[in-house]
C-alpha cells in the first residue's frame, strides 16, 4: 500500500490497565518501528464486546487506552492511532473473512477454549469469530510486521491461513503478515505463579503489576512475589521467582544478569524485591504523569482518534475496494 514504507500494526483490547509485561515486551520499543515503517495501533473495542461490558467502563478505558499507548511513547505524529470501532472496514471485512474461515480452524483455537470455559454463560458467536475480526484489522492494512505476545500467535497463524486461502482464490489481494515477538525482553511471568505469564486480566491482584499502579502498591507487590526457599539470587533449577524477578530488574535497568547476581551477592531476597520493586515504580512514574495529563485531556484524546480514523479509513478504503471488486461485489459510481 505504501511503495515507501512497509506497514507494522498492533491491537490492544481496552480492557483492564496494561502491565509491565506488556510495556516491557511490547509498547516500550514500539515507538522505534515509527522510523522504518508506517505503524497503526488501534484500540479493539469491538474484540471487547464478545465478553459482556459496562458501557461507561468500556468508553472510559478507551480513552485511556489510548492515553496509555501515547504516554508509553508513541508520538499521534508519527503513528496511526485510532479506534476500532471508528473505521467500518474492520467489521465489514471481519465479515467477509468469516466467510473464508473454517469452522474446525476457529474451534482449535486455545484463547476460544480459555475463554468459552470462563465465559460459560456467553459464549456468543462474536467470541468464537473473534479470529476472523483480528485477521481484517491486520489485512485491512496490508500489514507486513504484527508486534504480538506469544499468546497471539495461533491467531497470526490464522491470519496468515486466511490470506493465502484468499489469494489463492482470487488472486494478489493480501500482503500475508508475519509475527513479530520481541526475543530480547524475557517473558515476564506472573509475580504469584512465576511460571505463567503475567496477565492483565489475572484475577489475582498480587500476581501483576499494572503501569498505572501507584509506587507504594508495586512495591507491595514486589514484596509478597513468590519466590523459593533458598536464599541467594542466582539463576537456576526452581528458582522461577527470583528469575523472573532479575528478567524484570534486567529489563529497566539494562543490567545483565550476571550483573545483577553480582550486585546481589551476599543480599537476601527481601533487598533485591525491594530494589526490583524502586526501580520500576521509578521508571513508571513519568509514564504516569504523562498519563494523567492527557487522560485529563479529553478533547485533545478526541482530536487524536478523529485524525487516526480519518488517515486509517482512507488507507481501508483502498483494500476494500479491491476486495470488493474481487469477490463480484458490484461498486457504485458516485454519481
Ligand atoms: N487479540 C489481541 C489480544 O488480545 C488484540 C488484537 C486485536 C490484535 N486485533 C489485533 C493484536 C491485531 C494484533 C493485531 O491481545
Amino acid at each position: 500500500m505504501y511503495k515507501d514504507k512497509k506497514v507494522v500494526f498492533s491491537g490492544v483490547q481496552p480492557s483492564g490497565v496494561l502491565t509491565i509485561g506488556n510495556y516491557l515486551g511490547a509498547i516500550r520499543n514500539f515507538s522505534e518501528f515509527s522510523e522504518n515503517y508506517h505503524c497503526y495501533y488501534c484500540v479493539v473495542d469491538e474484540h471487547a464486546i464478545t465478553v459482556r461490558q459496562v458501557p461507561a467502563d468500556l468508553r472510559k478505558r478507551t480513552y485511556e487506552t489510548l492515553a496509555l499507548y501515547i504516554a508509553c511513547g508513541l508520538d499521534p505524529e508519527k503513528n496511526t492511532l485510532f479506534v476500532q470501532s471508528h473505521v467500518s472496514g474492520h467489521a465489514e471485512l471481519g465479515w467477509i473473512l468469516d466467510c473464508y474461515t473454517m469452522f474446525g480452524e476457529l474451534s482449535r483455537m486455545t484463547q476460544f477454549k480459555d475463554k468459552s470455559a470462563k465465559n460459560a454463560d456467553n459464549i456468543n458467536a462474536g467470541l468464537f469469530t473473534y479470529p476472523s475480526l483480528m485477521a481484517a484489522d491486520i489485512l485491512l492494512y496490508q500489514t507486513e510486521l504484527v508486534p504480538v505476545g506469544v499468546d497471539q500467535k495461533q491467531h497470526l497463524e490464522l491470519t496468515r491461513d486466511i490470506a493465502t486461502r484468499f489469494n489463492q482464490i482470487y488472486g494478489d489481494t493480501f500482503v500475508v503478515p508475519e509475527p513479530f515477538i520481541p526475543k530480547t525482553t524475557a517473558k515476564i511471568m506472573s509475580l504469584a505463579e512465576p511460571t505463567k505469564k503475567m496477565s492483565k486480566s489475572d484475577e489475582n491482584e498480587n500476581a501483576v503489576v499494572r503501569i498505572l499502579d501507584p509506587k507504594d502498591a508495586i512495591i507491595r507487590k514486589f514484596k509478597r512475589a513468590v519466590t523459593d526457599s533458598g536464599c541467594e539470587i542466582k539463576r537456576g533449577e526452581g528458582k522461577d521467582g527470583i528469575m523472573n524477578l532479575m528478567s524484570i530488574y534486567s529489563a529497566f535497568t539494562g543490567k545483565t544478569e550476571d550483573e545483577i547476581e553480582a550486585e546481589f551477592e551476599g543480599k537476601g531476597y527481601g533487598d533485591f524485591k525491594l530494589a526490583v520493586g524502586e526501580t520500576c515504580a521509578d521508571a513508571l512514574a513519568p509514564v504516569q504523569a504523562e498519563f494523567a495529563r492527557l487522560a485529563a485531556d479529553k478533547a485533545y484524546l478526541e482530536d487524536v482518534m478523529a485524525k487516526g480514523a480519518e488517515a486509517a479509513a482512507r488507507d481501508a478504503a483502498r483494500t476494500m475496494s479491491k476486495v470488493r471488486r474481487k469477490l463480484g461485489f458490484i461498486e457504485l459510481k458516485r454519481r
